[in-house]
Formats: structure tokens, sequence, C-alpha cells
């Protein structure tokens, strides 16, 4: 077949998915998203007889816009751009997971410092106020009190791009020190870690502890529903544990619930601590794609 990559910049991920793609005699086309100009009638010539594109874009917005043209050019493109546009935002993530009655951490969206302020109070504290675009747990405030809380704001309001004036506040879930991290395809795990860290943060990318994760049929039913809300594809679904700490100091487990669902996933953290071969089962997925067509895309 022959593989479109949309991207900016070539990554250890891209580089795995890569030499998958060269091992198994794939063709392949490297679209670098900062060259091209996007036609709304004429496909750039990259397109040209593409089975499938891979969008692996960094930048959210990029990804969001370059998916809508390959859609609009006919070619299948991973994720497709109402996925795209769904997992980008945090607001949309989490309507999507309570439309489908998926499990995920209690969530108010407010316009002004005020009216924040007034969500920040209802939850108490500490409680999580998020960018609504971002990863990496960038930007991202715990907020201990009225005081932090107040300042955040005004920050916010006062020095924030605009999407930082949707203020999206949150719970705080008291989950054991860790989050789960579960790459899946249309709802297929194929390989999951847990993220431990001593930092409330638990991102790889800020550091945390990586390691492989069984998981129950629980969190399978729950890994299955959280594709399917947010329209299938490559994705990277994180949840979380939650439960009560008993008088005796122990923790105990309730259920898991689910935080957001990525787009354009990060596999190499995975592929280093599990024994599968991520990209592998990757590119088998893309393969069968490409071979299902647009169809796929239309339907999942
Ligand atoms: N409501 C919450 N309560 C406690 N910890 C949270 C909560 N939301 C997120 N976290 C922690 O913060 C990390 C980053 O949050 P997430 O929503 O996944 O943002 P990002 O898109 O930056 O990864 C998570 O991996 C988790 O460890
Ligand atoms: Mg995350």
């Amino acid at each position: 077949m022959k593989v479109g990559i949309l991207y900016s910049r070539i990554r250890r991920d891209e580089k795995l998915l890569l030499s998958e793609l060269r091992e198994r005699d794939h063709e392949i086309e490297k679209i670098d998203v900062r060259k091209q100009q996007f036609n709304i009638s004429e496909a750039p010539e990259a397109f040209d007889d593409l089975d499938i594109v891979v969008d692996r874009c960094l930048a959210t917005s990029r990804s969001v816009y370059a998916t809508k043209f390959a859609k609009a050019y006919g070619v299948p493109v991973v994720n497709g751009p109402d996925v795209a546009d769904t997992c980008a935002d945090k607001v949309n993530n989490s309507l999507a997971l309570e439309a489908a009655g998926v499990p995920t951490p209690d969530t108010d969206v407010a316009f002004t410092k005020d009216a924040a302020l007034e969500s920040i109070e209802k939850f108490g504290y500490p409680c999580v106020l998020k960018p609504v675009v971002g990863s990496w747990g960038r930007l991202m405030a715990k907020i201990d009190s009225r005081s932090a809380a107040e300042a955040i704001l005004e920050h916010k309001e006062t020095l924030g791009h605009y999407e930082h004036k949707i203020f999206y506040v949150q719970e705080f879930v008291e989950k054991p020190g860790r989050d789960i991290r579960v790459l899946a395809t249309d709802g297929e795990p194929v390989a999951a870690m847990v993220r431990s860290s001593d930092h409330w943060l638990t991102n790889a990318a800020k550091g945390a502890e990586t390691d492989t994760f069984e998981l129950d049929d629980r969190a399978l039913e729950l890994v299955e529903k959280a594709s399917e809300a947010v329209g299938g594809g490559l994705l990277g679904i994180d949840l979380m544990e939650t439960g009560v700490s008993q008088s005796d100091g122990e923790w105990s487990f309730e259920d898991y619930t689910v935080h957001e669902v990525n787009h354009t996933v990060e596999f190499k953290a995975l592929n280093e601590v599990t024994d599968i071969d991520v990209p592998a089962a990757v590119v088998d997925w893309l393969e069968q794609r490409a071979a299902t067509g647009a169809d796929a895309e239309v339907t999942a």
C-alpha cells in the first residue's frame, strides 16, 4: 500500500512507524504539513495515489485541518477529522465520554473568572483547572485554596490566549499515584502501561515511571466504549483508578474513570515497556484500514 504520513517533526514514534512500514515494503509519502498548500478543490501532489493517510501532526490545530483536507481529497485518513475535533479539545472529549456513559471526572466549563470561581468552590479543594487544548500535562493547575484559585484565574484572564478564557474545572481524583495509558485500535487494546509519579501529573512527558499493566474486564469494557465515544481509530485512552483511602491508610479500588482520549498518540514508551511489538500492531491495523478504504472512516 502507499501510506501518507502527515507530520511536522519526525520523532521516535514516527521513526518506529516508518521503519515498520519500510520493512513490509509499503510505499511511503512523508507529507511535511509546514510546506503544503491545501487547496479547497485540488489535492497537493503528495496526496496522489495514497491508500491511506496517517495523521502524526504535533500541533492540534494543524492536525484538525490537515485531516479535514485529506478527507475532502477522498483519501482515507486515520484518525479522521471528526475524531480529531473531539479529541483535540478537552470540552468535546468530556462531553463525548459523558454522552456515551463512560465514567469521566465531573467537570464544569465557565466563561468568566467569577463563574469559574463558583465551580471551584463547588468542587472544593483540591480541584483541577485544565487548558481546553494541550497535552503532556502542560499548564495544568491543581488548585489547593481559594487564594490560589483567584490568582490563577486572574492570570489566565489577563495573560492567556482566548482559549484560556474557557475555564475547564474538574474534580480532583484521588488516584493511587498513577494513571493508565492504553493504546487501542478501534477499541481493541494493543498495549497498556501504568505511569507512576509522586507528582499529581503522571504524564510520561513529565518524567513518570512506566510499567506494564494487565487490563481487567472492566478496563477492557471502558476502553472499547471510550474509543467508540470519540469515533474509533488509533487512540491513546487515559484512565485513572478511583477508590477510597481506608482508616488504616490503605487505598481500595472502586472503578476506573476515563479522563481523556488522545488522537495522535505517542507509542514509544509503550513499545519500550511492554513485550508487544507496538509498531507492528499499528501497521497491521493500518493495512486493514487501507483495505476497507474510506467506508471504514464513515462507519467508525
Ligand atoms: N481530575 C484529575 N484528578 C487527578 N489527577 C488528574 C486529573 N486529571 C488529570 N490528572 C493527572 O494529570 C495528568 C494529565 O492530565 P490530562 O487530562 O491527561 O492532560 P494532558 O492532555 O496534558 O495529558 C493525567 O495523566 C493524570 O495523572
Ligand atoms: Mg493525558
